[in-house]
């Protein structure tokens, strides 16, 4: 099996039949990783750097893992401590890098379109693991991997998804995956996060009220506020945000049906999600960590072009 493109830059470049090939095989991949021995050879021999150009905790340690898991030699590059801190571009980091002959890059970085960048300047397959506030691919397929589990399908799904919609990453990928599957997609959140052309431009519904997106959804995948990304007060408080846009437990009560709660990570506890509802029998949120794994397997054996 092989996919369309040498690289995962994003969703939005990936055909239905790639994300159906990803899907299926992670799907191999989850079994692999009931047995009493995790580890196959799949990719032995290809040594894969980790580039973290930003924080991360999820996503560096599931791709880490999944490339152990596949036998692959790793390499991990973090910021502090490198001599990006005195000034070096990330072109001259990434060819001295590959000058040591790697095959794979695994790139997390701030701005916007670096793995797209890259990509164009270098013979190493890159796979994007979030860029600014561009997008986020593997998030967005472990997040379809873990609904697919749950409802068997993604063709007319109701997912909501709620918070700092203008800031994030996630959305933008899931937006375009759901929609590539068939999926219903509501974006819902305050007005002042959530980009205004968005209806029109993503073929997606648009709903300022939480409780109405609830009472709409199958699934609410519920978004961090990121305030990092934000140069300007965008609402008033923490505080209020959580009184008007937080989920909790009474609120999830409140619907008369069960719906089912995702989150990508780091929880805000107390704003977006309160823990009743992140630790309750709605969340899959440790489903979705888990089957990251899975799902990055499932990117680095396809990508290597072994089989
Ligand atoms: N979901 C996610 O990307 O989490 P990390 O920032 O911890 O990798």
């Amino acid at each position: 099996m092989k996919l369309s493109t040498k690289h995962l830059l994003g969703i939005r470049q990936l055909l239905k039949e790639d994300i159906e090939t990803i899907l299926s095989t992670a799907t191999q991949f989850k079994e692999v990783l009931q047995r009493p021995v995790k580890k196959v050879p799949s990719l032995r021999d290809i040594t894969i750097v980790n580039l973290f150009y930003e924080n991360s905790t999820r996503t560096r340690i599931s791709f880490e893992l999944a490339e152990k898991r596949l036998s692959a030699d790793t390499v991990n590059f973090t910021v502090s401590g490198s001599s990006a801190a005195k000034g070096e571009t990330l072109l001259d980091t990434v060819n001295n890098i590959l000058s040591m002959k790697v095959d794979m890059v695994v790139m997390r970085h701030s701005a916007s379109g670096a793995p797209h960048f890259l990509a164009k300047h270098i013979p190493a397959a890159i796979i994007n693991a979030g860029d600014g506030i561009n997008e986020h691919p593997t998030q967005a397929l472990l997040d379809a991997f873990s609904m697919i589990e749950k409802f068997g399908s993604l063709q007319g799904l109701k997912v909501a998804i709620i918070g700092d919609i203008m800031h994030s990453r996630v959305a933008l990928s899931n937006i375009y995956l759901l929609n590539k599957m068939g999926a219903k997609v509501m974006v819902a959140g305050p007005p002042t996060l959530i980009p205004k052309y968005i209806a029109e431009a993503m073929n997606v519904t648009v709903e300022y009220d939480v409780k109405k997106a609830l009472q709409w959804c199958d699934v609410a995948n519920v978004l961090r506020i990121q305030l990092e990304r934000q140069n300007q007060p965008l609402f008033s408080s923490l505080r209020e945000y959580s009184l008007a846009y937080g989920i909790n437990k009474r609120l999830l009560e409140s619907l008369g049906k069960d719906i089912t709660i995702m989150h990508p990570g780091p929880i805000n506890r107390g704003v977006e999600l309160d823990s009743d509802v992140a630790d309750g029998n709605s969340s899959i949120i440790l489903h979705q960590v888990e089957n990251g794994l899975a799902v990055r397997m499932a990117v680095l054996y396809l990508l290597s072009n072994r089989d």
